[in-house]
């Protein structure tokens, strides 16, 4: 696996990436872009669904979120990926991005588990749905947490 890590450093793009002196800012400032869009449709979308914002229609409110969280999450995952790419093997073995993966996939299910709840986009409003809102809104808050960690304790 170590090789493996090792391979992508050497990867052209990831050389070319790391080399730059404007390229790994800007993929950074994306990955922040996206993380800031995420959090916050996944915020605004969880508390429309736990009761509040009342006079904006859920069904369609929701369903903009819903979408809008997805493209960020799909930004975050391209500039998380090329940021990962450069630094690979020490990332691979810190345990703080692995939690931060780990974390990722969870909130990763819980969303799908709101998708499939979500019949012609009204969520039925009975106590999974707002289990299912509390918990993407720890899942999604600790994975900016520990994204934010990983420069101190990496
Ligand atoms: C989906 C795949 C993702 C991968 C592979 C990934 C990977 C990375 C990497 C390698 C870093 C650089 C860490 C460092 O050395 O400081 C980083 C930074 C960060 N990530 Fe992600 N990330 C992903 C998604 C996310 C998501 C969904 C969030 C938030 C909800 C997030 C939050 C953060 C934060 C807050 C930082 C610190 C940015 C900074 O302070 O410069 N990441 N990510």
């Amino acid at each position: 696996m170590d090789g493996f890590f090792a391979g992508i450093e050497q990867l052209a793009l990831v050389r070319g990436l790391k080399a730059s002196f404007v390229a790994y800012p800007i993929v950074n400032a994306l990955h922040i872009m996206s993380i800031g869009a995420l959090l916050t449709s996944v915020w605004l979308m969880d508390l429309r669904i736990l009761g509040a914002f009342r006079s904006l229609p859920q069904a369609p409110f929701v369903a903009l979120l819903r979408r809008t969280a997805l493209a960020a999450f799909g930004g975050a995952l391209v500039t998380g990926a090329l940021l990962f790419s450069v630094r690979a093997s020490e990332y691979a073995a810190m345990p703080i991005f692995l939690a931060k993966m780990t974390l990722i996939l969870l909130a990763g299910a819980n969303f799908l588990a709101f998708m499939r709840r979500a019949k012609g986009g009204e969520e039925p409003a009975d106590g999974a749905a707002t289990m299912l809102a509390v918990l993407s809104l720890m899942l999604w808050t600790a994975v900016l947490f520990a994204g934010r960690f990983i420069g101190f304790l990496g």
